[in-house]
C-alpha cells in the first residue's frame, strides 16, 4: 500500500512534539487538558493553515482529500502512530453546519479562520428506544479564531458546528482515541430520529456483505 502523504516539516514538527508529550500522560483528562492548553497557540500558525489551502487548491498529494470521513467537511492531518490523538480540519462555507452528531472520543477544537458556531444538544431521552433520541437544544456559543471549546464523547458531547456568518471557518480539531464503536451517531431534532454513521470504507464492506449473500 502507498505511504500516506507526509505533512509539512513545520506541522510534523508539531505533531511529533505532542506524540512524545502525550505518550508520557495517562488518562483521558490530562491528555485532555494537555490539547487544551497546546490547541490555543497552534491556531495562531496563519502561514501553516494558508500553506494547507494552497495545497488544496493545487492538488498536492497533502492533505489527501481522497481519504473519505465520516463527515463531508473533514480533513484528516494527522493520526498518532498509536492513535492517541488525531489532528483534523474542517472546512465550513456560509451557514454551513454538520448534521448534529455525537463521538465516539474527546476533543478539543477551535477557529484557525473565521467565525466558528457550537451548538449542543443534551439527551432527555435513556437511549432506551432504538433510533429515537430525544433533544433539547442550548444556547449556540460563538467562538472567534483562537478560542476551543470541549467536546466529550457519546450523549454527552452531541453538538453541531458550523459557520454562522459569511466567509470560510476553518475549524481545527484534536481528537482522543476512539472507544470501541465503529460508527458515530447522526440525530434529526426534529424527527427524534437516530441514524448510526459509518465510516465509507466500512459502510461499503457491510454492503459488500450484505449483496453476497444474493450469491450464495
Ligand atoms: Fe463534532
Amino acid at each position: 500500500m502507498p505511504r500516506p502523504p507526509k505533512p509539512p516539516p513545520e506541522l510534523l514538527d508539531i505533531c511529533k512534539r505532542w506524540s512524545e508529550t502525550i505518550e508520557g500522560i495517562s488518562g483521558n483528562a490530562a491528555r485532555m487538558e494537555f490539547f487544551q492548553n497546546e490547541l490555543p497557540g497552534f491556531l495562531q500558525n496563519q502561514a501553516l493553515f494558508e500553506k494547507l489551502l494552497k495545497n488544496i487548491k493545487t492538488g498536492s498529494p497533502y492533505p489527501d482529500l481522497r481519504q473519505a470521513q465520516m463527515i463531508d467537511d473533514e480533513i484528516l492531518l494527522y493520526l498518532n502512530p498509536k492513535r492517541l490523538f488525531s489532528l483534523r480540519m474542517f472546512l465550513y462555507g456560509p451557514g454551513d453546519y454538520t448534521p448534529i452528531h455525537d463521538h465516539n472520543s474527546w476533543g478539543v477544537s477551535g477557529s484557525a479562520v473565521g467565525e466558528l458556531g457550537v451548538i449542543r444538544y443534551g439527551r432527555q431521552d435513556d437511549g432506551s428506544v432504538e433510533s429515537f433520541a430525544q433533544l433539547l437544544q442550548a444556547a449556540p456559543v460563538y467562538l472567534n479564531p483562537g478560542e476551543i471549546e470541549l467536546t466529550r464523547p457519546l450523549d454527552e458531547g452531541i453538538h453541531q458546528t458550523g459557520n454562522p456568518v459569511d466567509g470560510t471557518t476553518i475549524m481545527i480539531s484534536v481528537y482522543g482515541s476512539p472507544i470501541r464503536r465503529l460508527f458515530i451517531n447522526r440525530f434529526d431534532d426534529k424527527t427524534n430520529k437516530v441514524e448510526k454513521l459509518y465510516p465509507p470504507r466500512i459502510k461499503k464492506k457491510m454492503l459488500a456483505l450484505q449483496a453476497l449473500k444474493n450469491f450464495s
